[in-house]
């Protein structure tokens, strides 16, 4: 595995890989690699000639009282990780390489980034928006690799690769749970064991939704409250956000017609976890 810090070495290198003729998949990561990445990157390897996986922790999409500083950071064990996992080229910008002095360009998909997280997390898809294009831009990828978990961010990229005539194919990505239900996310490393214990109603919370739709509830209202009564019963819990919407549009619906999505925020002690699922 090759390990690239350089912006303009990265961009060399896919571009020759272009002249090869060898299909780039490529997996944007924060680090901190878990299982969810890792179903990406096996995807990715099944898919495509070269396997490019970043890490870079993008200050942009932190806000000020967000975890930039405390995130968790693991570049020894994500490269053994990378590599065992047929990862090709491991590619680590600096963080003033990506946004030297004077950096001012920003992209941004604000209809679908308003609703769910966008309303508590304010310039967040931004940051994403404006690093996954430049990233896209550097390691030129044929087909990128997003979980399901983040969904908003998955829906808010595609929109950008199609407004913005990007010839990089989307893939989203089931979510990856942990044996009890729990979504991998590299936040969950904040919890303690009875955060993690606690953590359990999000998940609990999401089968009682499905069970409701399958007796044939669909008055959207009636489900959520039955969630937050499941999460509100949790002492450790506070709900940030529980909505059904649309899964296209992102727009919240009275009472569920065809396939919608239940997304969650939730605290549990002073970490945010996020969930969903389609109803
Ligand atoms: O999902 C993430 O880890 C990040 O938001 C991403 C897509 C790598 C952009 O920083």
């Amino acid at each position: 595995m090759e390990i690239i810090k350089d912006i303009s070495q990265m961009q060399k290198t896919a571009n020759t890989l272009k002249k090869e003729g060898k299909s780039i998949g490529f997996v944007p990561t924060m680090g901190f690699l878990h299982a969810g990445h890792l179903s990406l990157i096996e995807a990715a390897r099944r898919e495509c000639q070269t396997l490019v996986v970043s890490i870079f922790v993008n200050p942009l999409q932190f806000g000020a009282h967000d975890d930039f500083n405390t995130y968790p950071r693991d570049l020894t064990h994500d490269s053994q990780l990378a590599g065992k996992s047929g990862v090709d080229i491991l590619f680590i910008p600096d963080a003033e390489h990506i946004y030297p002095g004077g950096y001012q360009t920003q992209v941004a998909v604000p209809g679908l980034s308003e609703n769910l997280c966008g309303r508590f997390r304010i310039g967040h898809f931004q940051g994403v928006t404006t690093v996954v294009c430049k990233l896209f831009h550097i390691v030129k990828p044929d087909i990128a690799y997003f979980g399901q978990k983040d969904y908003q961010q998955l829906i808010v990229i595609n929109k950008m690769v199609a407004d913005l005539n990007m010839e990089v194919q989307i893939k989203g990505l089931p979510i990856v749970r942990q044996k009890d239900g729990l979504a991998m996310s590299s936040r969950n490393a904040y919890l303690n064991e009875r955060e993690r214990k606690a953590a359990h109603c999000l998940y609990n919370s999401l089968c009682r939704a499905k069970q409701m739709k399958e007796e044939g509830i669909t008055q959207c209202s009636k489900i959520i409250s039955a969630i937050r009564d499941i999460i509100s019963a949790e002492p450790m819990a506070r709900p940030e956000y529980i909505r059904i919407c649309h899964p296209e549009t992102l727009q919240d619906i009275e009472y569920i017609e065809d396939r919608a999505l239940l997304a969650m925020a939730v605290h549990i002690g002073k970490t945010r976890l996020i969930d969903n699922c389609f109803l």
